[in-house]
């Protein structure tokens, strides 16, 4: 992002208490930031549309999980292993840089992050970069792995090792079997979760871009893979900004502007169930403040992919001339499930019964251990298990004299008739299946900071420059300032009483009777308070009430009987100011 654009959002930020560096008195702290009191209401706004669209309007399930889990959730997710970004120490001053971002920052390369760490330290050194803090060349300097869980304790001494979450998800995959009973073992469905997640970036920035702690909004959705589909006639005809890996690699790729519709069809979106979270998306980014002409759909380079993803479409803004993303749409397939099933040695798959039983032939093997166990010793129960597993998937193995399997890479050959092997007729009222998951990922805080810059603007009103910020009325902070024109002959208590009838409609308000009216007005506009209320004398006379619109400045005056439906219908979308 341009300096100047993230420094008068930072300094705007900080003056009018949307957020700023956590405990500053003592230096602050890299990647921790404080909402105040217009930033946490900006997020708690973000949230409820999120939760109004993902949980009320789809209706999906939501949980809130415990932000500290076990070493096992993270061992088997993968996380512990595999979550590293790559880290490069300067040698002189002991600054840590991410190693990507450093060649993503000099050269044209574009997603860094995809490349092994070898290739990075050889662009290091063929670029001479240098350390952004000192200065000092970093050419042969190495680029290590650097896991970015937080570590701690659970309960005293060190036997049992946590971690704060690095993504919501985890606690809903680890308690799947529990969930799927909520839903009565019926595919698909949904589970959400809106809740902090952690992660020991190694160097953060772009104020609340790229933190160490943060709110993030997710939703697994569970499904068959070969029998459900999402309702993607309700999106088809919405037109996404894409930008897939295809065109990313082509020398005059660009956008392409393609329906939902069209782009399941010529195969640009593999997945219908990531086609139908992208279509569904679209609409909430505008209503919530991103600017859509700063918008688009990336998909992930194949190097790219977590290791968890099959594919991955991200949102993105536009920052300052930077992508950032917002939210990441991943196809998970069945990989965290077979991951706890593997680890926990719990079913992780749901029963599908069929709509009629089916007559099915099963191979079987009930191997003779009279036989196996003398020749095989302590790996026999290990060959018939391998035998059992044999017979289901490949049965024509059992029509030789022998058969061969293989257990720990090691190969064992048994003669087929002490396999006991059989092909049975059963009748089957279900089958088992591990579903596969999609999951749009949104981060909050990084949506929070682009409704801020996309709705930072200027204009000259008296005579004077105003900065203001044109949010959504349905996010803003504060829906309605009230003023009384003047603090004395009645319309300071007429004005509070309007205030406190707004208040219990429901609506945010401010109530301010300090300084001249513009200045006032000035105030709100830079919180991006869409309405203002001025109790003036006719108010007295007439029980009437000027009502003045942000982005315009334009007023009406309208009956104060009516005052609270009417800010109400403005901040849904219900009525135009101009209909006034
Ligand atoms: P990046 O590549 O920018 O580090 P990511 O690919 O690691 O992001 P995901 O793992 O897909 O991000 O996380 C899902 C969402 O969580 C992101 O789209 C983003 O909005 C948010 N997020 C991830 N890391 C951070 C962070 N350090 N600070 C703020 N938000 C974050
Ligand atoms: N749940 C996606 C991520 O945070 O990695």
């Amino acid at each position: 992002m341009s300096e100047a654009e993230g420094d008068r959002i930072a300094e705007l930020a900080k003056r009018r208490g949307f957020f700023f560096q956590t405990a500053g008195v003592y230096g602050g702290v890299g990647g921790f930031y404080t909402y105040g009191p217009h930033g946490a209401s900006l997020k708690d706004n973000l949230e409820a549309a999120w939760r109004e669209l993902f949980v009320t309007r789809e209706g999906h399930m939501e949980i809130d999980a415990p932000t500290v889990m076990p070493e096992s959730v993270f061992a088997a997710s993968g996380h512990l292993e595999t979550f590293d970004d790559m880290i490069l120490e300067c040698p002189d001053c002991g600054a840590s840089h991410r190693a990507d971002h450093l060649v993503e920052d000099n050269t044209d390369i574009e997603e860094a992050e995809s490349l092994p760490p070898a290739e990075i330290a050889t662009t290091i050194a063929e670029h001479d970069i240098a350390c952004p803090t000192c200065g000092v060349a970093l050419a042969g300097e190495p680029v290590e792995e650097f896991n970015l869980m937080f570590e701690t304790n659970i309960g005293p001494g060190t036997a049992s090792p946590g971690y704060l979450r690095p993504e919501t998800a985890q606690g809903i995959f680890v308690d799947f079997p529990q969930l799927s009973q909520y839903a009565r073992n019926q595919l698909p469905f949904g589970v959400a979760q809106i809740g902090r997640a952690y992660r020991n970036e190694i160097s953060p920035r772009k104020g609340l871009v790229r933190v160490r702690e943060f709110s993030q909004a997710e939703l697994e959705q569970f499904f068959d893979p070969e029998t459900d589909e999402p309702p993607l006639t309700r999106v088809a005809d919405v037109s996404l900004p894409l930008y897939s890996a295809t065109q990313q690699a082509a020398e005059d790729g660009g956008l392409q502007e393609l329906t939902v519709g069209e782009a399941v069809d010529r195969g640009v979106i593999e997945s219908d169930w990531l086609a139908f979270y992208l279509g569904l998306s679209l609409d909430w980014y505008a209503s919530v403040g991103v600017d859509m002409d700063r918008f688009r759909y990336r998909q992930h380079r194949p190097g790219e992919l977590s290791h968890y993803a099959a594919d991955c479409w991200d949102a993105e803004t536009e920052i300052g001339g930077d992508w950032v993303e917002v939210t990441g749409f991943a196809y998970r397939g069945s990989y965290d499930l077979d991951k706890h099933a593997d680890y926990s040695g719990e079913s992780f798959s749901v029963f599908e019964q069929y709509d009629e039983p089916v007559t099915v032939e099963r191979p079987t093997v009930d191997p003779d251990m009279s036989e196996l166990g003398p020749r095989f010793g302590g790996v026999a129960t290990d060959i018939a298990d391998a035998l059992e597993t044999r017979a289901e998937r490949d049965p024509d193995a059992f029509d030789g004299e022998t058969v061969t399997v293989e257990v720990a890479g090691d190969r064992y050959t048994v003669p087929v008739e002490q396999t006991g092997f059989a092909v049975e007729t059963v009748t089957e009222s279900g089958e088992h299946v591990t579903p596969h998951v999609v999951e749009p990922s949104f981060g909050i805080g990084r949506l929070v900071y682009t409704a801020l810059v996309h709705a930072h603007r200027e204009d000259e009103v008296d005579g004077e420059t105003r900065q203001y910020l044109a949010l959504p009325p349905s996010v803003a902070p504060t829906t309605v300032g009230v003023f009384p024109l003047m603090d004395r002959d009645g319309l300071d208590e007429y004005a509070q009483r309007v205030a406190g009838e707004l208040r219990a409609t429901g609506l945010s308000v401010t109530y301010d009777d300090a300084g001249a009216i513009g200045r006032r007005y000035r105030r709100q506009d830079e919180v991006g308070t869409p309405f203002c209320v001025t109790v003036d004398y006719d108010s007295l006379e007439a029980d009437t009430v000027t009502i003045r619109e942000r982005d315009t400045t334009a007023q009406r005056r309208v009956p104060v009987d009516d005052l609270g439906e009417t800010v109400l219908a403005l901040r849904d979308g219900d009525c135009r100011f101009d209909e006034l």
